[in-house]
């Protein structure tokens, strides 16, 4: 005997923008899958459930085509499944191969931090969501992608309106003017510079596309640039800030991480784990099957709340303490099965070997400030929205 899918209607949005722990943990008690009324989808909680799940893609399908990433950035390789999605994913490989990062874009990296930190030494406080991670997490994707330089707001813009676009699904007019105008200033910044890649092997992602064997079709480069677009810049920044945040908030952690350079990696892992920059995406259930005693039927939307799964108490024993000693376990930031993100290494590697090692040791005395608290929003995406701090200029 299994059990239907219970319904929860006492969570309110507003919930899960501003604190979504209490949340999860009540849907964690609950059931396996839990329809929540406020976010109009069966949410998925535990870690083990996402873990079986993400094993098994012929059941857990990625492909949606109803779902509203289509209809804003067109056919990507992140909502297919098999040869489809592998296609795709072998497309871009290239840019992301461990001695391309280590040898190409971790110098270029660097030396955009150094740019950014540099500006700040004199001015004693900033806001650092405005003034190191947005543009750091910016900058670096656009020279990813194979963008000419542009402002970083543009990138951080076009991202944030994909962003809105693919979660309007109260069908907003002007979320969706904004979506589709992005998309469309998107599609001509890469027109701007294709015959370059092609004329030109080099080690960005669009370089890699044109240079796919076959060949990534032009719709393809298109749909999969704005998944990357939208995909690639708030999660770099949102993990920047959280790791100052779990640190500046633990001053024992930070001491020691600064005295054993060698536990930065840790620490980069605590971050995602403790705030996931993203907290939920989604599957589709091909054909009706039984989760942990509860029946999902086919066709059912679910959202994977690896937000909620990296809080599980059975796997990560107090769970809501950033904690860089907690003994080693994967986690899912990431996901994880044949969607685990491609950006990964690149991600560990400038967010926790070179961004925030670098604040700390550029910034003297770096604080939080009493006068102005951090402010941390979001449960799809979650992150500081702020993070305003002081140092001895
Ligand atoms: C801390 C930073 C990051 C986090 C926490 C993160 C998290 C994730 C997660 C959870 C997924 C799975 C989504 C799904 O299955 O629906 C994903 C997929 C993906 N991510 Fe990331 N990401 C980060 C940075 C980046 C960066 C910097 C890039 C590109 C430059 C990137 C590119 C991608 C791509 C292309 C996919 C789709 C992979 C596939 O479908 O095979 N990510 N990411």
């Amino acid at each position: 005997m299994t059990a239907t899918v219970p319904v929860v209607t006492d969570i309110s949005y507003q919930d899960l923008l501003d604190d979504p722990y209490p949340a999860f943990r009540r849907l964690r008690d609950t059931a396996p899958a839990v329809f929540v009324d406020a976010a109009k989808l069966t949410l998925v909680t535990r870690f083990d459930d996402i873990t079986r799940i993400e094993r098994d893609p012929a059941t857990y399908s990625a492909d949606n085509p109803a779902s509203l990433v289509n209809k804003v950035m067109g056919p990507t390789f992140m909502r297919k499944d098999g040869a489809e999605h592998a296609i795709g994913r072998k497309a871009i490989e290239p840019s992301f191969k461990p001695t391309t990062i280590r040898e190409h874009w971790t110098p270029r990296f660097a030396e955009i931090c150094t740019n950014l930190v540099e500006s700040l030494i004199a001015v004693g406080e900033a806001d650092l969501f405005s003034a190191l991670a947005a543009p750091m997490a910016s900058l670096t994707l656009m020279e990813m992608i194979g963008f000419d330089e542009m402002p970083w707001q543009t990138l951080a813009y076009w991202s944030q309106s994909l962003i809105d676009g693919a979660g309007n699904y109260a069908g907003d007019a002007e979320i969706e003017r904004k979506a589709m105008q992005a998309g469309a200033d998107i599609d001509a910044a890469i027109d701007a510079v294709l015959d370059r890649h092609r004329a030109n092997r080099n080690p960005s992602i669009l370089s890699s596309m044109v240079h796919a064997d076959p060949p990534m079709p032009i719709e393809g480069i298109r749909a999969n640039i704005k998944v990357i677009i939208g995909g690639g810049l708030n999660e770099p920044r949102d993990a920047i800030l959280t790791l100052v945040l779990g640190l500046l908030a633990n001053p024992a952690q930070r001491d020691r991480v600064l005295a054993e350079p060698e536990l930065w990696p840790a620490a980069f892992e605590e971050a995602v784990r403790w705030i996931s920059p993203i907290g939920m995406y989604p599957r589709r259930v091909t054909r009706t099957v039984e989760l942990s005693g509860v029946t999902l039927p086919e066709g059912l939307q679910i959202g994977l709340c690896v937000g909620a799964a990296n809080r599980d108490d059975n796997r990560f024993p107090d769970p809501d303490s950033f904690n860089i000693f907690r003994p080693k376990q994967s986690h899912l930031a990431f996901g994880s099965g044949p969607h685990f993100c491609a950006g990964t290494w690149v991600s560990r590697l400038t967010v926790g070997r070179i961004v925030v090692p670098m604040l700390f040791e550029r910034l003297r005395n770096l604080r939080l400030r009493d006068d102005a608290p951090p402010v941390v929003l979001g449960w799809v995406f979650r992150g500081p929205v702020s993070l305003p701090v002081r140092w001895d200029a």
